[in-house]
């Protein structure tokens, strides 16, 4: 391979239907304000009926594909992050690519919220391996199917969705720069959903006690997430002696509007440098970096040269981020 990995196409897909922060206080007791005030969150799309994780992927890779001009048969490897699969066997990405048309290998990667700047981050690397010239990264989440629309701390956050990037190499100074990734394992049992896995096998027992739904400990994942992104930000800056004043758009995974603020602000982005839409989607987990991409793209803010930070953290918990030079000429080698 010559060059370093770039994203040459980026697609997205979201559910028609919406639900509003009032159409949330009408079944629990929460209120517009408070979810806003909290939160930044005003609504967020929901899957319907025939909407799964595989679908919303599809839909995002295909886009992505026809973003960056490459045939399905083009693309040599296939990774789709997500944190609310298919179904446990076999992986989603093995639906995907039967949809898009795809032979090449596939796995699921499984980052929580953090599984698309994992995903960029292995596919990146995968780029020049045996002849490796283009890989579709895919972040896809129906989390509407596991949240318990009775719990009020967790119904607010989550929205479903999908984004993708078809990763490719480009010359010169465009390109993925530097990355960090981390996991604190010890963490595991503060976000996560606690049945119907190995150690918790599905039963009536684990369905009646509500264990197939999400919990979360909202505020210690808050304090966790602001402390992991800044920090690993500040090891990605480091590799490559960038200082966040040179940060072009600042995309964080949208995860509370407070998270990314507190972020920013002890790194010292300004806020008009930072993408954020989490008032329309909300959490959307592993696609929600991708999406605010698109809407970066579409708007023309993120333009061709521009310095790009990615960051994320989510379950695990796990977290990552990225630095690219923006650039949408890569080398056909
Ligand atoms: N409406 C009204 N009141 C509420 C609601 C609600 N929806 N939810 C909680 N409250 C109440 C609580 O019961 C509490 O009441 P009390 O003071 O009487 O006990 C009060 O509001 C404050 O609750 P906190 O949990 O302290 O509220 P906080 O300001 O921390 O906000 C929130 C909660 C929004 C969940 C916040 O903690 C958060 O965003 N945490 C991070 C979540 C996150 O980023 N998750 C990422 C997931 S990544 C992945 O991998 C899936």
């Amino acid at each position: 391979m010559t060059g370093r990995a770039s994203i040459a196409g980026v697609g997205i897909a979201l559910p028609r239907a919406r639900r509003t922060n009032a159409d949330l206080a009408a079944r629990v007791d929460t209120s517009d304000a408070w979810i806003r005030e909290r939160t930044g969150i005003r609504e967020r799309r929901v899957a319907g009926l025939g909407e799964t994780t595989a679908t919303l992927a599809v839909a995002a890779g295909g886009a992505a594909l026809e973003d960056a001009g490459v045939a399905p048969d083009d693309v040599d490897l296939l990774v789709v992050a997500t944190a609310t699969p298919e179904q446990p066997i076999p992986h989603t990405a093995a639906f995907v690519a039967a949809d898009l048309g795809m032979r090449c290998g596939s796995f699921d990667l499984a980052a929580g919220c953090s599984g698309f700047l994992y995903s960029l981050v292995v596919g990146a690397s995968m780029l020049g391996a045996q002849g490796t010239a283009r890989v579709l990264v895919v972040g896809s989440e129906t989390l509407s199917r596991v949240i318990d629309p009775d719990d009020r701390t967790t119904c607010i956050l989550f929205g479903d969705g999908a984004g993708a990037a078809l990763l490719e190499p480009v010359d010169g100074d465009r390109g993925l720069l530097a990355w960090d990734h981390g996991t604190d394992g010890s963490a595991a049992g503060i976000l996560g959903i606690r049945a119907g896995g190995s150690r918790r096998p599905t039963s009536a027992e684990t369905v009646a006690g509500g264990e197939h739904w999400l919990h979360m400990a909202g505020q210690e994942v808050f304090r966790r997430a602001v402390r992991a992104v800044v920090a690993s930000i500040t090891a990605t800056l480091g590799r490559t002696g960038h200082r966040p004043g040179e940060i072009d758009w600042f995309v964080p995974h949208q995860a509370n509007a407070r998270i990314v603020d507190a972020a920013a602000q002890r790194l010292a982005i300004p806020p008009e440098r930072c993408v954020q839409n989490i008032e329309w989607y909300g959490n959307t987990s592993a696609a929600s970096i991708p999406i605010a991409l698109r809407e970066a793209l579409d708007d023309g803010r993120l333009r061709d040269g521009d310095l790009v930070l990615l960051a994320g953290f989510g379950a695990g918990m796990t977290w990552g981020s990225a630095l690219l030079r923006w650039g949408t000429t890569p080398s056909r080698s």
